[in-house]
């Protein structure tokens, strides 16, 4: 695709970051990239096996600001601690290259975000 390579950058390192940080110790961040030819798009998806979000935090959580819940985070060295800003931004930029995100969450499960961006 071509694409703003920092801003790309940016984006999943916000949504990687996230599933390593709502993620208990011994759990699983699984990424995957698969390129829809016939549709010119490609479709990344970041599943975990996480502390899921609540259906009814799904409407808001990609306001600016928002969290579930600040002490949900599982405190790790190097991560900077929450602000509820990266999905806002993960947002802006899926939009700033006319793709879309969705995210399918099932609490103490999992949470999937899937990114769909045009490709060449
Ligand atoms: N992979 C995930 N698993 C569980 N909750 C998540 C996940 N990603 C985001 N969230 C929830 O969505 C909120 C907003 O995310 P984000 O905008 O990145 O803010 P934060 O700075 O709190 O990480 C988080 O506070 C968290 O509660
Ligand atoms: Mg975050």
């Amino acid at each position: 695709m071509l694409g703003d390579r920092d801003q790309l950058t940016r984006l999943f390192t916000n949504l990687l970051s996230n599933a390593v940080q709502y993620t208990p110790s011994g759990g699983k961040v699984q990424v995957t990239a698969t390129h829809h030819k016939h549709l010119g798009q490609l479709e990344i998806q970041v599943q975990d096996t996480g502390i899921g979000i609540p259906a009814e935090a799904i409407p808001n959580l990609f306001d600016r600001f928002y969290r579930v819940d600040s002490a949900r985070s599982r405190k790790q060295a190097g991560t900077t601690s929450g602000s509820g800003l990266g999905l806002a931004i993960a947002k802006t930029i899926i939009e700033a290259h006319q793709g879309e995100i969705q995210v399918d969450s099932t609490p103490n499960q999992g949470t999937c975000f899937t990114v769909m961006l045009p490709s060449l």
